[in-house]
């Protein structure tokens, strides 16, 4: 088995770096390293955190440019887009070095004479995190920060297609001040470091941004130690449009949630459900607009759409586009490919069907590519049923003027997040998590550090009263 695996510029094929795997004995001396170094590190003050975390954010600001270009490269995304991860993934460092400081516990009012209740937190220990490529900054330190805050050690293990981002941040975070065996990284495959970590008695929390099916399997391997598990896993987005909708705003905020990142996005809109009534003018000016999205080379100016990340990405959103137009669905734009199988890079235009119906996969699997299906409703109920239909739960979009079908929306929609006239949900201070298979707890806001927490119940006797 190689011990070395290449990373990729997926717009050009040119190989950037090749990095070696660590061993197992590796990997296992980097989680003893962790669990020892967390006995000191737990003992630092909640402000001293705080500061650390701040400087590491203020270090990630001032290398912005460089970051954000190693991201584009590795990942493919337009530089604006790696930019504002930049500060997507530092939003989370300054959010925790703040929530640090907030780790309260509580008195609680006794039920007997000379006795006293106390709670207590305390961090849980060493956490391992498995992050994806699709964001390789904002997901690392929407995990890593909420750790190191809590007062836990950290060792992540960033995606083999997207390591150079993660390992720079970590570089800087040993720069900002913290030991190297509190914040750690690990290089190697999901499967083999996947197994290590759930496995080990030494790790306290597993934390998993990826798919579905993998996170299924960690919460199965972390059963033997009964480990504490973050779980963010596949969404399957629809984004409903009633009668009464803004098209305009329809229109543009349907292409922040579809659009971003070429589609790759966990909560991006995967199924767009149009009041009947309106549904030929929305695609008419969807379509007017996504045809002017200029797809290319993250690094080049104005490309908004780069590649999609390798050739499984490519087959997957492929085989759903020839589906559902074998189906009957019409192409409205896109459906077309720059491909380049030596160089593998892979190209998506931007593609709009319309008149997709139910028996379509496109409907019922996640597409995680620049594709947005069209399809119709008549009644709100029958997009609630729709939208519901699924095993996934993780964001949902509506769009609505009207109070109260919006809050009729926003009460049946199983979903953890909810845009209601917004396809950009996402921010450092709210929780982000789903709901059904689309995983467990949630990340970001004052929820986001409870996971990496324990909760310690102290009852003290004999006091004089
Ligand atoms: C994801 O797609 O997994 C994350 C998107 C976000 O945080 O906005």
């Amino acid at each position: 088995m190689a011990n070395t695996f290449e990373v990729k510029n997926p717009a050009t094929g040119e190989v950037l770096q090749t990095i070696t795997r660590h061993s197992e004995t590796e990997i296992n001396d980097k989680l003893q390293a962790g669990y020892d170094a967390f006995h000191t590190w737990k003992k630092t003050n909640a402000h001293y955190r705080a500061k650390l975390l701040t400087k590491w954010s203020a270090l990630i600001q001032d290398n912005k440019q460089s970051i954000a270009e190693v991201m584009t490269k590795e990942n493919g995304k337009p530089l604006t887009e790696s930019l504002g991860e930049v500060d997507y993934a530092t939003s989370y460092i300054d959010w925790y070095a703040e929530e640090a400081k907030r780790i309260y516990g509580r008195t609680i009012p006794t039920h007997a004479d000379g006795k006293r209740l106390l709670v207590t937190r305390h961090p849980i220990g060493l956490v391992a995190a498995i992050t994806p490529w699709n964001f390789p900054a904002a997901m690392m330190t929407r995990k890593a920060a909420p750790a190191l805050a809590a007062g836990c050690t950290f060792i992540a293990k960033p995606a083999e297609d997207t390591p150079l981002t993660t390992i720079r941040l970590i570089e800087l975070a040993h720069e900002a001040g913290f030991p190297t065996d509190v914040v750690q990284h690990v290089n190697g495959r999901g499967s083999v470091v996947g197994k290590l970590f759930t496995s080990s008695s030494l790790v306290r929390k597993v934390t998993f941004t990826g798919s579905t099916p993998v996170g299924k399997q960690l919460i199965q391997q972390s059963a033997n130690t009964v480990k504490n598990v973050t779980m963010e896993l596949g969404g399957h987005a629809p984004l409903i449009i009633a009668e009464d909708a803004d098209i305009d705003l329809a229109v543009e905020q349907t292409i922040a949630s579809k659009f971003r990142n070429a589609g790759q996005t966990c909560i991006c809109a995967n199924r767009i459900l149009v009041h009947s009534s309106i549904r030929d003018i929305f695609a008419d000016k969807l379509t007017e607009k996504v045809k002017e999205l200029k797809v290319g080379n993250g690094l080049e100016d104005n490309v908004q759409i780069g590649p999609v990340i390798n050739k499984d990405g490519y087959t997957k959103i492929a085989n759903q586009v020839d589906d559902a137009i074998n189906k009957g669905a019409t192409l409205l734009t896109g459906g077309t490919y720059d491909i380049d199988n030596e160089k593998e890079t892979y190209f998506v235009h931007p593609t709009i069907l319309n008149n997709v119906s139910d028996d379509m996969d496109i409907m019922h699997y996640e597409t995680f590519g620049p594709v947005a299906p069209i399809t119709t409703f008549t009644s709100l109920d029958e997009a609630i049923q729709v939208a519901n239909d699924t095993p996934f739960g993780l964001a949902a979009y509506f769009f609505t003027n009207n109070y109260k079908i919006g809050t009729y929306l926003s009460e049946n929609l199983d979903y953890g997040i909810i845009g209601w006239n917004d396809g950009a949900t996402s921010a450092a201070h709210a929780p982000f998590g789903g709901m059904k298979e689309s995983g467990l707890g949630r990340e970001g806001g004052s929820e986001g550090i409870e996971p990496y927490l324990e909760t310690k119940y102290i009852s003290i006797g004999n006091f004089l009263e």
